[in-house]
C-alpha cells in the first residue's frame, strides 16, 4: 500500500504561487510580502500590514488613512448587522464567530477585505463581552483597529502598552503561507464562491486544536505546571501518557517558529510597562523542558515552540480571557485570508485534487 497517500497531510505539496508570505521552515524565517516579520511586528500598524497584504505595498500617508477608514467602516457596518441576542447560545467563541460571520452577504458589501476584517474583530469582541456578562460595545471609528478591538472586547479604555502588545500579535499572525485555514479559504474561492463563504470556511478550519485552537490549552498547561521547577516532570508525564504538548511542533518549521521570538519580545516589552505576571519566566522554563523532552523522544524530528506558545502568554498579559484567544487569532489572520481570496480569484482555476479508491469492489 502507498502510505504516502493514506497518511497524506499534503506535506510539501505546492498548491499555489503566492506573493503574500514565505515560510522558510529550515531557517525559521517568515517574510510577509517582502518584509521580515521581525521588522513588521511591533513597528507597524495592523492597518499598514493589512494594506500591504491587500495591495502589495506598505501604505503610507493618505493610502494608510484610507485603509484605516475602510476598516473602521467595516466595524461599524458589521456591528449594525450583529444579532447580539443570538450570541449567548454559543459556549465557544469560534462557533459564535463562524455563525455571526455567516449571516453576512456579499450583496451587503461584505465581499470586501476591509469589511470582513472589521466584521471578524467586532464579532469576536461582541461574543467575549456577552460571555463576560456585558453587552456588545459599538465600534469607535476614531480608534485604531487594535485599540478598538481591545476596547470592544474588554469594555475598558484601551491602555497603550496593551494595545501595542495586541497590535504586535495581530501583525505577527496576519499571514503564514499555505496553512490549513488559508487553504480552506482558497479552495472555497476557487469554486467561484464569495469571500464571506471563504472566510466562514477558514474560521471553521482555524478552530481545530492542531491549528488555531492551541493557545488556550497552552495557558491551561502553564497553570497546571504552576512553577518552573515542576516543568520537566509534568512534560514527561504528558508524553508518557501519549498526549501532545500544546504550542510545540510545526508542520513546516524544523527550528523554533520565528513568530515565537517576536511574540516573546512583545511580551517582554509589555512586562516592562506593566507589573510582571511571572508567566514569562514560567513559559521560558516550560519551553526549555518541552524542547528537551521532545528531542529525547523524537531525536530525528526537531519539535520546537510554535506561534501558539507565546500567543497564550502575550494575550493573557494583554488582558484577554483564554476563551477569546482563538477568535483573536482569527481577527489577525482574516487579513491574510482576504488577501488569499483576492490572489486565488486572480488565478481563476478550480482546486480539485484526486483521491484513490480503497473501498470494496462493486458487487458483480
Ligand atoms: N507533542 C508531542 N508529540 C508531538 C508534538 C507535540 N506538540 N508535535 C508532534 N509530535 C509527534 C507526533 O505525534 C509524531 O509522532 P508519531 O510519529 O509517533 O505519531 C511526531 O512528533 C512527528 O510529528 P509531525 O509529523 O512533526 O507532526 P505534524 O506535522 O503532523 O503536526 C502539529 C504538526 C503542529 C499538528 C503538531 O506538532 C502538534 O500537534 N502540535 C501541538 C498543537 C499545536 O501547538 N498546534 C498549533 C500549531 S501552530
Amino acid at each position: 500500500m502507498d502510505t504516502t497517500v493514506t497518511r497524506s497531510g499534503l506535506d510539501g505539496v505546492v498548491v499555489a504561487d503566492t506573493r503574500l508570505s514565505e515560510v522558510d521552515g529550515e531557517r525559521g524565517r517568515l517574510v510577509v510580502a517582502g518584509h521580515d516579520i521581525e521588522r513588521l511586528a511591533g513597528a507597524t500598524a495592523f492597518e499598514a500590514v493589512a494594506g500591504l497584504l491587500w495591495s502589495g505595498a506598505l501604505p503610507q500617508g493618505e493610502a494608510l488613512e484610507a485603509v484605516r477608514r475602510a476598516l473602521a467602516e467595516g466595524r461599524v457596518r458589521a456591528f449594525a448587522q450583529l444579532k447580539a441576542a443570538e450570541l449567548p447560545r454559543f459556549a465557544d467563541g469560534m462557533d459564535a464567530l463562524r455563525a455571526a460571520t455567516a449571516r453576512l452577504t456579499a450583496e451587503d458589501g461584505f465581499d470586501a477585505p476591509a469589511r470582513l476584517t472589521g466584521a471578524v474583530a467586532v464579532y469576536a469582541a461582541a461574543w467575549a463581552r456577552v460571555r463576560a456578562g456585558g453587552r456588545p460595545l459599538a465600534p469607535d471609528p476614531q480608534l485604531s483597529h487594535a485599540a478598538d478591538y481591545l476596547r470592544m472586547l474588554t469594555g475598558e479604555p484601551a491602555d497603550p502598552a496593551r494595545v501595542a502588545g495586541l497590535e504586535a500579535y495581530l501583525v505577527t499572525v496576519a499571514d503564514h503561507g499555505m496553512n490549513a485555514s488559508t487553504f480552506a479559504a482558497r479552495v472555497v474561492t476557487s469554486t467561484g464562491s464569495d469571500a464571506v463563504s471563504a472566510i466562514v470556511a477558514a474560521i471553521g478550519a482555524l478552530k481545530g486544536p492542531l491549528h488555531g485552537g492551541a493557545p488556550g490549552p497552552v495557558l491551561d498547561m502553564l497553570d497546571a505546571i504552576g512553577e518552573p521547577a515542576r516543568a520537566a516532570r509534568w512534560i514527561e508525564a504528558e508524553l508518557a501518557a501519549g498526549r501532545r504538548i500544546m504550542g510545540m511542533g510545526h508542520r513546516i518549521y524544523r527550528v523554533r517558529d520565528p513568530r515565537a521570538a517576536v511574540l516573546e519580545g512583545a511580551l517582554a516589552r509589555l512586562e516592562q510597562a506593566k507589573p510582571a505576571t511571572g508567566r514569562l519566566a514560567l513559559a521560558r522554563a516550560v519551553e526549555r523542558a518541552a524542547e528537551g523532552a521532545l528531542r529525547a523522544k523524537y531525536p530525528d524530528r526537531p519539535l520546537a515552540a510554535n506561534v501558539e506558545f507565546y500567543t497564550a502568554v502575550l494575550l493573557d498579559a494583554v488582558g484577554l480571557d483564554r476563551a477569546a484567544f482563538s477568535p483573536t487569532f482569527a481577527a489577525g489572520r482574516v487579513a491574510g485570508w482576504c488577501a488569499h481570496v483576492l490572489e486565488q480569484r486572480a488565478t481563476g482555476r478550480l482546486i480539485r485534487p484526486a483521491s484513490r479508491y480503497v473501498g470494496p469492489a462493486p458487487n458483480a
